[in-house]
């Protein structure tokens, strides 16, 4: 009988995967069992302790539905959703160098909802939510600066006090959009000036992030997907600048290049011709795609 001691035990595992045929994942299950069994000889893993993991995934699992993905949840609060989107990213600027930056990526989150209605160039995509209204205007380009028209942006947030329409009880779209720049690869829309707010802490990794000492919060952000013909789409936020939270994001997802002035105005004609009978805010940034 084979008989293995708490070092040749790992090897013995790794053994058995002689006759898989796919490369690459034999590669990536062969790692995976030499970092499982590192870990639990390196924190001296007890059966207790074991079995509290067992329950915590099986609870993870529970809670996820159609609607709720704790698993990614669980991903982004330990920073591999954030570490995936930075590998990526680092492998396609391979070969690039040179050339101006594109706009970084950075984590989707739960919130995304596919769908989201075709606006006109100038629409305010958030009317009735609350919150401070914000002009949002930019173009998007190739890494040389050429506009990109007709690039599509897709975009969504939560209100002005955090709480994304999916969170509401058979609640509708709201702050969404999906806009299309024009021939000079302009884009501007309206919305509002998104907060920070806590990811979902109702189930097991919230209590994982309370038990870890750990705040729930995200900085205040707007999500967008760019896209255009013959470029790479980027999943993308763009961050309020000084919004609490920009240096302790509970999903690592900062990235400074995404860090927008809301430049705050009093009420008058904005830049777009709108006429506002209440302080609003203007946000600028310009989109740079990577061809495909
Ligand atoms: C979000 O920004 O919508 C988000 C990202 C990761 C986890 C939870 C929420
Ligand atoms: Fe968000």
């Amino acid at each position: 009988m084979a008989q293995y001691d708490t070092q040749t035990l790992t090897q013995a595992v790794i053994d058995r995967l002689a006759d898989c045929k796919d490369a690459r994942f034999k590669q990536v299950m062969t790692s995976l069992v030499q970092h499982l069994h590192d870990f639990a000889r390196d924190v001296d893993l007890s059966p207790q302790e074991w079995i509290t993991a067992i329950q915590f995934l099986t609870d993870t699992g529970k809670a996820c539905n159609d609607k709720r993905q704790e698993f990614i949840l669980l991903s982004d609060t330990l920073g591999l959703s954030m570490l995936v989107v930075a590998l990526e990213q680092a492998r396609g600027a391979k070969g690039r160098k040179g050339a101006t930056p594109a706009t970084e990526a950075t984590v989707q989150g739960p919130f995304y909802w596919a769908g989201a209605p075709e606006r006109r160039l100038g629409e305010d995509i958030a009317e009735g939510v609350s919150g401070e209204p914000a002009l949002y205007t930019g173009r998007v380009t190739d890494l040389e600066g050429q506009p990109l028209a007709g690039a599509l942006l897709d975009v969504w947030s939560g209100d002005g006090e955090g709480v994304y329409d999916m969170q509401m009880a058979d609640a509708g779209m709201r702050a969404r959009g999906k806009l299309r720049t024009d021939e000079q690869g302009r884009y501007w829309f309206w919305s509002i000036r998104p907060t920070y707010y806590p990811v979902p802490t109702d189930g097991p990794v919230g209590r994982m992030l309370d038990r870890m000492g750990r705040h729930p919060n995200r900085p205040g952000h707007i999500h967008m997907m760019v896209s255009a013909p013959g470029h790479q789409p980027v999943t993308t936020h763009l961050f309020v600048a000084n919004s609490p939270y920009l240096d302790s994001d509970a999903v690592f997802g900062v990235r400074d290049s995404l860090i927008v002035e809301y430049e705050r105005h009093e009420p008058g004609t904005a830049p777009d011709g709108r006429k506002m009978n209440k302080p609003y805010h203007v946000a600028h940034y310009d989109f740079r795609l990577v061809p495909a």
